[in-house]
């Protein structure tokens, strides 16, 4: 079969990619080794994730966030079964949403593990050992990441006591005790959930912060916040040994800045130190598809590879693994490959970490632009003085925007807060239009909303805020 583009990997990266070629007019194909399409993030990351964030979420709200508002409810009681079922049939009507996106374009579908035989070639070969072989005119790599396990130490996964955050949204009881090795984002999601349904949860993160690339003072609230929900966070400690005990396992961690190792005993053990490229058996070798000194494909500027008509997008290239990134990569890539002129602002890409409260962020931050020399002003405002954050009992956190001093153009904002990863992006608007934080000030803002806050640190920045 002919196709002016074969697609391999069907997650957020590959399947928008796909879907935007054929809408372009062009004969397209994925390949997909999983039985359904969607990648690591509708299957197994993502969407069953925030299923759970929710769910576990309204089960803490239940049992303590409601009596404080007159709502007085008993003690909530946890059927784990049917949450792990919400979040199955979230997986589901995700996963089949793809398919229909699929037909509807027209898109050809081959599930099986795809391999580039050669520029223009794609070999396919089933569950059942059959091969079939593709010609494609253009071919995007989009087989996204895998778990990284923690540099230099070796870790097994069975995904029942040790596990990745695939055995992490799919736990059959609540342990009472986990270690959550790596306070990233997906140590501090997945240590959300479990921590809300009942689990004593102990952070090892190798920094001196939690969310490492974030805003310092964004990461210092953060885990303030996380502290005050329970969770016990060791920062400044080097994870050295996860190992299985008779009872569950014990993690070995070094203080960085010096001193004697500590051992911890826990039930259940998730690794969250980070994720790598995914080019196993893709053949690259042999099509002289050329990788960088992280394993990452190497792309040029408009995602193409060393080899002609040999693209790549998503986790497997440089950038952050984030799926947003990897889909408007998707759309750049279709429409480059049909003529067009695609391309992908990676100064607004927002970031949003799901725990309670959530952060957002997008641009720089405060330590990035000290390191670059500059010149900026800050704009600051807490939820605390945001009316609607009152009324709905949701003060945690605040706003910060970050102008450039002379000219006034927003480089950055971080919120923390109720809310947030929705309120990031009229940030990221404004931003992509180059926009002040005068010009956000100036912009009405619905009353009483927690967007308010957004306006108030803007207009902080330029002049001062009128509600503090
Ligand atoms: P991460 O890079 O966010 O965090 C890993 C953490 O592990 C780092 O803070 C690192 O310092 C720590 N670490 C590494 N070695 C260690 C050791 N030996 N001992 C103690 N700590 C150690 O990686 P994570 O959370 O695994 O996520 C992987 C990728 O998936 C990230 O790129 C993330 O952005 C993405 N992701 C994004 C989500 C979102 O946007 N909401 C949700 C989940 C994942």
């Amino acid at each position: 079969m002919a196709y002016d583009l074969v697609v391999i990997g069907s997650g957020p990266g590959g399947y928008v990619c796909a879907v935007k070629a054929a809408q372009l007019g062009l004969k397209v194909a994925v390949v997909e080794k999983r039985a359904t399409y969607g990648g690591t993030c509708l299957n197994i990351g993502c969407i069953p994730s925030k299923a759970l964030l929710h769910a576990s979420e309204m089960f803490a709200h239940a049992a303590h966030g409601m009596d404080a508002l007159g709502v007085e409810v008993s003690a909530p009681k946890l059927n784990l079964e049917k949450m792990m079922a919400h979040k199955d049939a979230t997986v589901k009507s995700n996963v089949d949403g793809v398919s229909f996106l699929f037909k509807k374009n027209k898109i050809d579908g081959f599930i099986g593990t795809g391999r580039i035989v050669s520029a223009g070639k794609v070999s396919v070969t089933g569950d059942d050992g059959k091969v079939q072989e593709l010609e494609a005119k253009n071919i995007v790599i989009a087989t996204g990441s895998d778990v990284a396990g923690i540099p230099g130490v070796n870790v097994e996964i069975d995904e029942k006591v040790i596990i990745s955050s695939t055995g992490g949204i799919a736990l059959e009881k609540v342990p009472a005790h986990l270690i959550v090795v790596g306070g990233g984002v997906i140590g501090m999601e997945l240590g959300s959930v479990w921590s809300r349904l009942g689990a004593k949860v102990t952070v090892v993160e190798y920094l001196d912060k939690l969310l490492g690339g974030m805003d310092g003072d964004v990461s210092k609230q953060f885990q303030r916040m996380m502290a005050k929900q329970g969770m016990d966070i060791r920062t400044d400690a080097k994870v050295t040994g996860v190992e299985k005990t008779a009872n569950g396992a014990k993690v070995t961690y070094e203080p960085v800045k010096g001193g004697d190792a500590q051992t911890l005993e826990a039930d259940v053990v998730l690794i969250a130190t980070g994720r790598k490229p995914y080019t196993a058996g893709l053949g690259l070798e042999e099509a002289g598809v050329k990788l960088d000194n992280r394993g990452r494909v190497e792309i040029d500027g408009h995602f193409k590879t060393n080899v002609d008509g040999i693209y790549a997008i998503g986790d497997v290239v440089r950038g952050p693994m984030l799926a947003h990134k990897a889909e408007d990569e998707g759309v750049a890539i279709a429409e480059i490959i049909a003529g067009q002129h695609g391309h992908v602002n990676y100064d607004v890409i927002p970031g949003v970490v799901y725990t309670q409260p959530e952060v957002a962020s997008v641009g720089k931050t405060e330590e990035e632009l000290k390191a670059a020399g500059i010149a900026y002003k800050v704009g600051k405002f807490p939820f605390t003085a945001n009316g609607r954050a009152r009324a709905m009992l949701a003060t945690d956190g605040f706003v910060k925007i970050l102008a450039d001093k002379d000219t006034d153009r927003v480089l950055g904002g971080h919120i923390v807060g109720f809310g947030a990863g929705e309120m990031i992006h009229e940030i990221a608007v404004l931003m992509e239009f180059g926009g002040s934080s005068e010009d956000l000030g100036r912009t009405c803002h619905a009353h009483p909303t927690m967007s308010e806050a957004v306006k108030e640190a803007a207009l902080a920045t330029f002049f001062k805020p009128i509600h503090m």
